[in-house]
């Protein structure tokens, strides 16, 4: 599909969930591209997982503004309050908006619903009414690979039917799609809707296993491989969403009219993942490795001792696997980051971080 080529130089860019994980990573990325603009983080600072985290990724921001041309500008509220939005998009009239900013992650969302219907329904129409207000050149939005629930068919296609969710949190990734393409066609908004796999990285998030597995793993504990161990997953490495990222958020879906003279949606949702699902089995073995090979794990650990496999748990879904043809073909790019590399910067962080 051809793409309206989007400068992102001396513009002004919001980026909610930022400094959530792969918020503040794209963030980081724009001030060491940018020598000109402004770019404004808005995040909640939600305490879903250790806030910390979020403040050390926020130092790192502080930091990197320091030797950047753009301006860093951050926000502390809820993508939740309407007034607060109104107020940011009309001082800082934003030519392109990032909405990363959600209530992440599956089996929370089974005891926490409310939360999710808060940020990733309500505050994602209030963004999307924010860009109708306040026209904008491209939204770019985080959805998830977890639209694709229980699918047998893969790899996981864009053309594929995902009406199946299985767990809360797919409901609502899902339910930004549909809001955004009746944004998009109503309004002549440009939206491309991102559907990450399974990211992973240095400074990523606790609730999700590796990090999880390496805390239990460090405190003596055992570990639960779900559904026997017989998952695979489609890793993807931080840098490759954020280079993913970085290159669709410069380029929008065109604004054309269609035969009936009204505006055909300028609207596109991609794959972003590794394309390479792991077994979840061969994944810990290597995870294992690398933390023994960074001297967080002593030599001897006994890792079979620590292991425990267990049934599948409500929300999960047996296999994740990427199609990314079509962001390879519009994009140029495909990730391209093996597990060893990437587990192997992550274990090194993380015995920078906790030592
Ligand atoms: N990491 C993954 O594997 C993955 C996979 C698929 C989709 N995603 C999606 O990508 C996006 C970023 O994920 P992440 O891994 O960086 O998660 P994250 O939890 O580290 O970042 C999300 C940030 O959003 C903030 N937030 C939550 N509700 C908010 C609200 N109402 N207003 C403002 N800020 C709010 C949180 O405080 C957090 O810092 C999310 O939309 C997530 O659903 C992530």
């Amino acid at each position: 599909m051809n793409k309206t080529k989007i400068e992102l130089n001396n513009k002004s860019i919001l980026v909610t969930g930022s400094p959530g994980f792969i918020g503040a990573n794209l963030v980081l990325r724009l001030l060491s591209e940018m020598q000109e603009g402004t770019i404004v983080s808005l995040d909640n600072m939600s305490d879903y997982y250790d806030p910390k985290l979020k403040e050390y990724r926020l130092e790192l921001i502080n930091m990197a503004a320091e030797n950047s041309g753009a301006n860093h500008i951050f926000v502390k509220g809820s993508i939740a309050d309407k007034s607060l939005l109104n107020e940011l998009f009309s001082t800082y009239r934003f030519d392109i908006v990032v909405n990363l900013a959600a209530q992440a992650g599956v089996r929370y969302s089974i005891e926490h619903p409310d939360v999710y219907i808060e940020s990733n329904i309500l505050g994602f129409y209030n963004i999307l009414e924010a860009c109708r207000n306040n026209p904008v050149e491209h939204l770019v939005y985080a959805s998830s690979s977890s639209v694709y629930g229980g699918n047998k068919k893969i790899p996981f296609s864009i053309d594929d039917k995902v009406d199946c969710p299985v767990s809360l949190y797919a409901a609502t990734k899902k339910s930004d799609e549909l809001l955004a393409h009746s944004y998009s066609k109503l309004y002549n908004i440009p939206s491309t809707g991102l559907r990450f796999f399974t990211v992973y990285g240095p400074a990523g998030r606790p609730d999700m296993f590796y990090f999880n597995a390496t805390n239990m793993l460090t405190k003596g504990k055992s570990i639960k491989i779900f559904n026997y161990g017989n998952c695979k997953r489609d890793f993807t490495y931080i840098d490759d969403i954020i280079e993913g990222v970085y290159r669709v958020m410069q380029g929008a879906p065109p604004k054309e009219n269609g035969e009936d003279g009204l505006p055909i949606p300028p609207y596109s949702v991609y794959n972003i993942g590794g394309g390479t699902p792991e077994n979840l089995l061969d994944f810990i073995s290597t995870l294992q490795e690398e933390l023994v090979r960074a001297a967080i794990l002593p030599a001897e650990y006994d890792f079979a001792s620590h292991r425990e496999l267990v049934a599948m748990q409500p929300g999960d879904v047996p296999v994740t696997y990427a199609d990314c043809k079509t962001l390879e073909d519009d994009y140029g790019f495909r990730p391209k980051t093996g597990i060893r590399e990437g587990l192997r910067k992550f274990a090194e962080w993380y015995s920078e971080y906790y030592k």
